[in-house]
């Protein structure tokens, strides 16, 4: 008889899908984008231009102002015709585009909000061209991706009925550690009451844990006004008060050595390294240290 997978399993195998579907979505955009530029006549440019909102997006009405603001050198210097790993302005992919917290609930949301901007860019791409083989593809593209927004609300809600998570996050977290007692309040913080008649200010919460209330009025909930203490001087910011130039550790300009019975590495240590700054205070090299007056 076939075991039944251990649960994560599924989600493992659902990531490896639909991120080699992604990386797909990537090499159809670039082929788009090849053979659009593929003997296109610059004229095209100048007729994009004449569509006032993306004449404006392009840089202007004035055909040379258009061609220039189009004119990206690198994709013919650089990669010869082909697509490279760059956003729209020429900067570069990098890895703050990847997001994997190791919590599955919390990537899943994210997921869903990013298909969810995915989409909405290619509407958005949608409108801005004629071009019947590029909206063709651009269909494609749009129900993949109200697949995928669906995909991952239920993910979303598959992962709390396998009971791997509840509905906040953190979870599982004991929420005796947590001030349950402001956790399904809204605050109106703004001028206006009118969020008053949103569903996040009445009725039960979505985790089914509490109702929700509506606090018109709030009040500061602490009266600590005490002010952060100074940073240290050898991080050289602006002092609270005026003070003498102030430097610890071995000064190669007056001639001050490393002397040869310390070791380099402690020295190194000595003078670079800054105790914890905001939580003591002033550290005690620095309070030992005499200043280094300024000679001029
Ligand atoms: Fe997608």
């Amino acid at each position: 008889m076939e075991q039944e997978q251990p649960r994560p399993q599924k989600y493992r195998d659902m990531l490896f899908d639909i991120g080699t579907e992604e990386i797909a979505h990537v090499e159809m955009l670039s082929i788009m984008i090849s053979r659009l530029l593929d003997k296109a006549p610059i004229g095209d440019q100048e007729e994009a231009a004449k569509i006032p909102i993306l004449g404006a997006a392009l840089g202007g009405s004035d055909p040379k102002d258009v061609i220039y603001a189009g004119m990206n050198p690198q994709h013919e210097i650089v990669s010869g015709q082909g697509a490279e790993a760059k956003d729209s302005m020429g900067v570069a992919w990098n890895g703050n585009f990847v997001t994997s917290s190791g919590n599955l609930l919390a990537d899943f949301r994210w997921n869903l909000m990013a298909e969810s901007q995915g989409n909405l860019q290619v509407s958005r791409l949608y409108e801005m061209t004629g071009d019947t083989g590029v909206r063709k593809m651009l269909a494609f593209n749009l129900a993949r991706d109200i697949m995928h927004q669906n995909q991952w609300q239920a993910a979303i809600e598959e992962v709390q009925a396998d009971g791997l998570h509840e509905f906040q996050i953190p979870s599982p977290f004991p929420l005796d550690r947590v001030m349950l007692s402001l956790a399904y309040t809204f605050w109106n913080c703004s001028q206006g009451t009118e969020s008053e008649r949103g569903r996040w200010a009445h009725g039960p919460t979505p985790d089914g844990n509490a109702e929700f209330s509506y606090l018109a009025d709030p009040k500061p909930l602490s009266h600590d006004t005490d002010e952060l203490s100074q940073s240290d001087p050898r991080l050289h910011g602006t002092p609270k008060q005026p003070m003498p130039p102030m430097s610890t550790g071995p000064n190669p300009v007056s001639g001050e050595e490393i002397p040869t019975n310390v070791k380099k590495d402690a020295v190194a240590k000595s003078s670079t390294s800054l105790p914890a700054l905001r939580s003591t205070g002033t550290p005690p090299r620095f309070r030992e240290a005499r200043p280094t007056r300024n000679r001029r």
